[in-house]
């Protein structure tokens, strides 16, 4: 591949116009995190069988992972078999948390069409500082930003912070002024992970901060809102992990019902993660629970990507409403 390649050659496009339908139409378009082909090869069929927009997404050590040559023809690969199933849905590949204007760069060389900045643990100044200067760079090559202020609790390879504080909504006015972003991810009471909260057995998890949300939406009209930490932690893929051997006792996620109120809000990006990772290890466990002597890495991925494309459509048709919208 070409050392600076623009995402249109590989078939990719910005989130403008996705993020426009998902607030005319109240949606919110799913942002899946992956690492690996067959997560990447869930993700599209699941989107192309519910006819949803989707954003690609990778992490900086996800992409390291996958290794930084080799993803974008994984992704271009991915587009074409959208195509050859008949399908024109948007497909967006995304930098997740990005840290730093050169990992930005080396990303949209390489064909991403949307880039995070992820500067909300520096003080506010130094935040809009550096998400200006990754706007000013990505914008003149048609590609989105999404910025951050406020920060979410969870600890993740790359994302890391024992405390959260909640985003001030009397911030989000001039931070989006000053940096020209195209989107913004709030902190409102989600985290990263699969210990979102901690609660009792038989106690409802805290509800998320909906009047921050609210107040946001109201100093930014029309404005895209992120959530990150949107995963619901399924409590049946949580079950089948701990009954095949896994121990994930405390896992505790968002309830659905929460993350649909914000999909028909002002929210219109919503990060998926730890379900994708959840539904994946859970059926890998059961296959080898079942059959001890499997060793065909094609009868436990293969299982494991089926899980996957069901978590996807359950996800686009009955939780974000991106189903049909592609
Ligand atoms: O929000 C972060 C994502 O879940 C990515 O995590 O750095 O382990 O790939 P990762
Ligand atoms: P989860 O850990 O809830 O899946 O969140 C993922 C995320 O926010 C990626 O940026
Ligand atoms: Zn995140």
């Amino acid at each position: 591949m070409a050392e600076d390649t623009h995402y249109e050659s590989l078939g990719l496009v910005n989130t403008a116009e996705m993020f426009k339908r998902a607030i005319d139409e109240q949606f919110a378009v799913p942002a899946y995190n992956f690492n690996n082909m067959e997560q990447l090869q869930a993700i599209i069929i699941g989107c192309v069988e519910s006819r949803s927009p989707v954003i690609l997404q990778v992490s900086g050590s996800a992409r390291k992972y996958a290794d930084p040559t080799f993803l974008p023809y994984m992704v271009q690969g991915a587009v074409e078999m959208a195509r050859n199933l008949g399908s024109d849905i948007p497909i967006a590949l995304h930098l997740d948390h990005g840290d730093s204007l050169e990992l930005v760069r080396s990303c949209v060389e390489s064909g991403f069409s949307s880039v995070m900045i992820d500067g909300s643990h520096h003080p506010f100044d130094q935040n809009v500082s550096i998400t200006r200067q990754v706007v000013d760079y990505a914008h003149a090559k048609g590609v989105s930003v999404e910025g951050e202020l406020g920060v979410l609790a969870g600890i993740e390879d790359e994302v890391v912070a024992e405390k959260s504080h909640f985003t001030k909504p009397d911030e989000v006015e001039e931070f989006v002024e000053r940096t020209g972003v195209d989107s913004l991810a709030i902190s409102m009471g989600t985290s990263h992970g699969a210990f979102k909260f901690k609660v009792k057995p038989g106690e409802a998890v805290p509800p998320l901060r909906f009047d921050i949300l609210d107040e946001v939406a109201q100093r930014l009209p029309g404005f895209p809102i992120v959530l990150h930490g949107a995963s619901g932690i399924t409590p049946e893929h949580v079950a089948m992990i701990n009954q095949n051997g896994g121990r994930l006792e405390d896992a505790v996620g968002n309830p659905e019902d929460q993350l649909r109120r914000a999909a028909q809000s002002a929210v219109c990006k919503i990060n998926i993660d730890s379900d994708g990772r959840l539904a994946m290890t859970a059926m890998i466990r059961k296959v080898f629970a079942d059959k001890p002597s499997e060793f065909d890495p094609r009868k436990y991925l293969g299982p494991a990507r089926d899980e996957l494309i069901r978590l996807v459509k359950h996800k686009n048709e009955h939780v974000l409403g991106s189903a049909g919208k592609g």
